[in-house]
């Protein structure tokens, strides 16, 4: 029996609250004007509620999402967040890291906590690396998030999280588990520098050393796949899924989710992706399923 996770991405939860004036103070003063022109235009409430009932139907074992609930990190924004979750899922069901639109400024770290159920380990921990055991599979949630000057998108993972991740994912792997970075921004990427995870290398490099079977992330709103090197030859699949709310016809690649089925066991592990998204014609397009791991 093979356990199957779900991944979505990107969700820019619309329509936007109204801000404030008090609100609409630094970068959030670009970030509305943005969001004004072109983003509500961009995500669309009705494409998400289409995607998230095909997305139900399929009943995966669990979701995970990374990152960009939001889009200005305003405090009703948080509490319409929460609501979105818990509607999607138990928090025992559903796992989620930060993206820097969840962080859009610094004061949005007052309202985190209305989504930590989602973000808590196994160990009832706030907080990132956070490990979440499932079936056969290891979540582990990183966060990216940091409040950033207005026009960058940056992120960075830092280095405490750095530090801690070597050694959690030996552990992991010697539990047998499977194992699932989740992470809002692409370790590799073609974007501009302004979009970038800053410390990727690092990133990179820890897996080199460690291994891991799976790394899923958001950020850039694309289908993205790139190899990354793991240890002793391996391979290891970094995969990013569009934004769940994406209008289709538009620059970026339209509303997608991915599907991943995690079967086998360690050093024999079989994992097949299949993508669900929306198509042309406003309907629901599969495609897959890819084998992306196969026993030797
Ligand atoms: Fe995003
Ligand atoms: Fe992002």
């Amino acid at each position: 029996m093979s356990f199957t996770l779900a991944h979505l991405s990107d969700v820019h939860l619309s329509p936007l609250p109204a801000p404030r004036v008090s609100d609409l103070i630094g970068k959030r003063i670009t970030g509305y004007i943005n969001w004004l022109r072109k983003r509500r235009r961009a995500h669309d409430r009705s494409v998400l509620n289409f995607l998230v009932d095909d997305l139900t139907a399929q009943s995966p074992d669990h979701i995970a999402i990374t990152g960009d609930l939001v889009n200005l990190a305003l405090e009703e924004e948080f509490a319409r967040g929460r609501k979105w979750l818990q509607q999607l899922g138990s928090f025992k069901d559903v796992s989620f890291v930060p993206g820097n639109h969840d962080a859009y400024v610094r004061q949005a770290v007052r309202y985190a906590p209305q989504w930590a159920p989602y973000m808590t380990g196994d160990n009832g921990v706030v907080g990132f690396p956070y490990v979440r055991r499932r079936g056969p599979a290891a979540l582990i949630g990183l966060s990216t998030a940091i409040a950033t000057a207005p026009f960058m998108a940056t992120g960075r993972l830092g280095e405490a999280q750095v530090k801690a991740l070597g050694p959690l994912l030996d552990a992991l792997k010697t539990e047998g588990l499977f194992r699932i970075i989740l992470i809002h921004h692409p370790p590799v990427t073609e974007s501009q520098s302004h979009k970038r995870l800053l410390d990727a290398w690092a990133l990179v490099e820890a897996i080199a050393a460690h291994g891991a079977e799976l790394l899923l992330h958001g950020h850039d709103h694309l289908h993205m796949l790139n190899w990354l090197t793991g240890p002793d030859g391996t391979r290891v699949p970094a995969i990013g899924v569009p934004s769940a709310s994406a209008a289709p016809g538009l620059s970026h690649d339209a509303a997608a989710y991915n599907l991943y089925a995690i079967g086998g066991g360690p050093g024999a592990w079989t994992c097949q992706m299949t993508a669900r998204g929306i198509g042309p014609g406003g309907g629901i397009v599969e495609t897959g399923p890819v084998p992306l791991l196969a026993p030797a």
